[in-house]
């Protein structure tokens, strides 16, 4: 690789960066609005980045070859429809990378962003982006890329769309397949610290209380008399009779479906959930989400949540087999492992967007996760940088 220069647009904590600078690149320029991730950019990368990138003149940004950015998703007015590109851009931040390229016509342009981004107000979103980006004089696929870490091995489930642009004169981005004969297999092993390694340990275990109450669900789960695990949600408090003053109607389809299946469920299961409630109601936490418990980790013989992930959901305790974790989001509260009976550790999230163990996480820890749950998979980025670049194929993912 030449050693070229790139901006890294919505920096966070900069997946981007570790990407182009592993490739040899030298950041000349970042910008993020939240001023916690840009304390951890410069802690990490000494380079301080800039503030809110609509408040920054293009002509203020160092010329560059490779224009990086993770941008928020936003709909285009609607208004704009009948106005043409710039109206329609105008007042997203999607804008502010549009006048950027106007004005440096760097040769590739990186974008990465939510999985939802191809779907968006009916494909209206991408088809202006798409559009917008091939007007500004760039050659880019006529799809986006969708891609997760656990297609390569990585064990999250992160699907994101990845936007890779080459200016005109320069070349052509070649068609990207991946298929299913190429997907590597998946541990959450890993990417796991061993308890012993990890300071204050105490903090990322679950309480006493939640694994009575895992225990109690699994004593449900294991003594329920039924062809089939429920891959419906069990709601504790319709694990009852029906109540024939009741109007299911006034819900909606899928509910009453849910209803009746969890009374299905008691009728034939009667005398042992009659005496489990009793028990699981002495639990202090055996309320609203944390008395429902969503099995999507197949069917099986055995059924043991400690074997398994789970998450705690609005809709309940979520249980996931032990293959990858769903994606890490912008909040504090990660996955529990249910082997280890503990949260993931900043770290752990760290490895699952493989960032190096040289990377020091923001030391306020809900920042940490925060911050974590926004970023790009450092990976992946690289990947698709290369690809770009026409220096690896498809099927050469390391
Ligand atoms: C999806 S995250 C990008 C994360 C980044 N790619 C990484 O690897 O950490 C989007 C980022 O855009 C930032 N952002 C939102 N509005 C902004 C603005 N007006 N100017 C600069 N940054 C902005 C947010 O603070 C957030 O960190």
């Amino acid at each position: 690789m030449q050693p070229f220069r790139f901006i890294d647009l919505f920096c966070g904590i900069g997946g981007f960066h570790q990407a182009m600078t592993s490739l040899g690149g030298e950041c000349v320029f970042a910008c993020d609005i939240d001023e916690d991730c840009r304390k951890t950019y410069a802690a990490n990368y000494d380079l301080v980045p800039a503030g809110d990138i609509t408040k920054i003149a293009a002509a203020d940004i160092p010329p560059h070859d490779v224009l990086c950015g993770g941008f928020p998703c936003q709909s285009f007015s609607k208004a704009g429809h009948r106005l043409g590109f710039d109206d329609l851009t105008k007042g997203t931040l999607f804008f502010d990378i549009c006048r950027i390229l106007e004005y440096h016509r760097p040769k590739y342009v990186l974008l990465e962003n939510v999985r939802n981004l191809a779907s968006h107000d009916h494909g209206n979103t991408w088809r202006v982006i798409h559009d917008k980006l091939e007007g500004l004089g760039y050659n880019l696929l006529s799809q986006p890329v969708i891609f997760s870490p656990h297609y390569v091995g990585i064990p999250q489930h992160r699907e994101r769309v990845f936007i890779m642009c080459v200016r005109k004169d320069i070349g052509k981005i070649a068609p990207f397949v991946f298929t299913k004969a190429q997907m590597k297999p998946c541990s959450i092993e890993s990417i796991l610290q061993d308890d012993e390694e990890i300071p204050g340990i105490d903090h990322y275990h679950i309480s006493p209380e939640m694994v009575n109450l895992i225990d109690l669900w699994n004593e449900f789960l294991q003594n329920i008399k039924a062809d089939r695990l429920p891959g419906f949600p069990i709601w504790s408090d319709r694990l009852c009779d029906l109540n024939p003053h009741e109007d299911l109607t006034q819900y909606p389809v899928w509910k009453q479906n849910f209803i009746r299946k969890n009374n299905a469920l008691y009728v034939s299961n009667r005398a042992f959930i009659d005496a489990w409630l009793i028990r699981a109601k002495q639990n202090p936490l055996f309320f609203g989400a944390k008395a429902k418990l969503e099995w999507q980790a197949g069917q099986t013989a055995h059924p043991d949540i400690w074997q398994q992930i789970f998450q705690l959901r609005p809709s309940g305790i979520r249980v996931k087999v032990n293959t990858y974790f769903p994606a890490l989001v912008a909040i504090v509260q990660t996955s529990i492992i249910g082997s280890r009976r503990r949260f993931l550790t900043p770290r752990e999230c760290a490895r699952l967007q493989s960032f190096p163990e040289s990377f020091q996480p923001d030391v306020k820890q809900p920042q940490a996760y925060k911050q974590l749950g926004n970023a790009v998979n450092v990976k992946l980025a690289k990947f698709f940088a290369l690809y770009m670049f026409g220096e690896v194929s498809a099927d050469a993912f390391d």
